[in-house]
């Protein structure tokens, strides 16, 4: 068995590089060490791969096989009732909770929010006036998540929330999520501090919420209920893990999805050839939101663009018990990353994949291990659905109603926003006319 692979060396410089821009990063170690390769990173040693065969043993492998990645560096930020920090047998038993009310079954009952919501934020623009992909995105997105965890029937609080929310995810500084040492607490002013400080604000409001709810979270169907109350397998969890639970519900649930819409539109009014036949198709139907979800084009558009733009650019585990990688015995303790990044553009999947073409999605299918922007395996995004049917409804919605200009006219570039990346001018758009 040989060694591990090589790679680049230099822990800060490395580190760095993956936090700028992944993918470029990524391309150009495979292209001088290959694949797979091995990074130092400063939350530890990482073996990143692209390859499907390999990406499928991370993803098949028995649970118990990874722990989580750089859990040190993001406990203090998302705390331990996070399912993204839960392991073992804590994280399955914690999926069994949150997932049902996401399963695809239930998209029907989210449509009309998802479509009303996104109605709102694009008539509240007049024609003439700019905006980005992100400003419209987030605040369709972060209105849909926050409706589906406190209910619909929440107006003011809904407001309150969104304010919380937003100030959190202002103090999230990137640096913050790679490294344990940049979260020193200094008087109330480190950007530790000042983003605890926001999350603080947020439980207190939630706790608020749940004091006034009472007994009534028995009987109602929102996520925040439906997490607040015991179930026959586990009792009703303490009010820390819930607030942590529900955070990354929160933040998990809207950021990823913001920085697609706003990719999408970009994309499309990049290509005006798929904006016209996508135009086709929606003024063909019958413009309901659970339409939207099947409309064949308008899926293959958002499937191209997350496939063009992972927003999570690579998965990560760390191994506890022997996993083999490829030829390779990882050590436990090292990390793996199958780099979605680097498998969406594999010349060998995907024709001329530089190209932004929503037909491959029409006339092909993809293995879980050449297509991934929702992750795989036993941790495969809980939102992924949701995501899929929100992102398909929204730019339904939108483009179905309102004409509007791409005012970037030279390429946007992915850049870091936290864990996540997104467009680099947030892509800026003008309205011109209501069709
Ligand atoms: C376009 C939108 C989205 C993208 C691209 C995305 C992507 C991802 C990825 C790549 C992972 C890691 C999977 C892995 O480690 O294999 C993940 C995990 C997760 N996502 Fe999403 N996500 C999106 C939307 C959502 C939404 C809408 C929600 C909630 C409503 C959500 C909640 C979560 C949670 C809770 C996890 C942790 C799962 C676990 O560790 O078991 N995501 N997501």
């Amino acid at each position: 068995m040989p060694d591990l692979p090589n790679g680049p060396k230099g822990k800060f410089r490395s580190t760095l590089a993956v936090v700028r821009n992944p993918r470029e990063f990524f391309v150009r170690s495979v292209s001088s060490y290959g694949d797979p390769f091995l990074l130092s990173a400063m939350n530890g040693p990482v073996v990143v791969t692209g390859k499907p065969e390999y990406v499928e043993q991370v993803f098949r492998a028995p649970p118990d096989t990874f722990r989580v990645f750089a859990r040190e560096a993001m406990l203090p930020l998302l705390g331990a009732g996070s399912l993204l920090m839960m392991e073992g047998s804590q994280h399955r038993a914690e999926r069994k909770r949150v997932a049902p009310p996401f399963h695809g079954s239930c998209m029907k009952a989210y449509g009309r929010a998802m479509q009303s919501t996104a109605q709102t934020a694009i008539n509240r623009r007049e024609e003439g006036e700019t905006f980005t992909g992100v400003q419209i995105g987030t605040e369709i997105s972060l209105d849909v998540i926050l409706q589906t965890i406190l209910g619909a029937d929440t107006g003011p609080l809904l407001a309150e929330f969104r304010k919380l929310t937003r100030e959190v995810l202002s103090r999230s500084w990137p640096i913050l999520f790679f490294s344990p040492k940049t979260q020193f607490r200094f008087f109330g002013f480190s950007p530790i501090d000042r983003l605890k400080h926001a999350q603080q604000k947020l439980r207190d409001q939630l706790r608020i919420e749940l004091d006034r709810r009472g007994d009534q979270i028995n009987e109602r169907d929102d996520i925040l209920s439906i997490l607040a109350r015991p179930t026959e397998e586990s009792p009703a969890p303490d009010f820390e893990d819930l607030a942590d639970s529900v955070g990354t519900l929160m933040f998990a649930g809207h950021e990823t999805t913001s920085v697609s819409i706003a990719w999408a539109l970009y994309h499309l009014h990049r290509h005006p050839v798929w904006l016209h036949r996508l135009r086709d198709e929606l003024d063909a139907s019958d413009q309901q939101p659970d339409t939207y979800a099947t409309m064949p084009l308008l899926k293959a558009v958002v499937q191209e663009t997350l496939r063009l733009n992972p927003i999570v650019t690579e998965v990560l585990r760390v191994v506890q018990s022997p996993f083999q990688l490829g030829a390779y015995d990882i050590p436990i303790g090292h990390a793996v990353a199958a780099a979605s990044c680097l498998t969406h553009y594999d010349p060998d999947i995907y024709e001329a994949p530089n190209d932004f073409n929503p037909e491959r999605f029409l006339d092909q299918t993809y293995t879980p291990s050449q297509y991934y922007p929702f992750g795989g395996g036993t941790r495969r995004c809980v939102g992924a659905a949701f995501a899929s049917y929100e992102l398909a409804i929204v730019l339904g919605t939108i483009l179905q109603s309102h004409e509007l200009d791409l005012l970037d006219q030279k390429e946007v570039v992915p850049v870091r926003r936290n864990i996540t990346m997104g467009p680099s001018t947030g892509v800026r758009l003008r309205v011109r006319s209501r069709r």
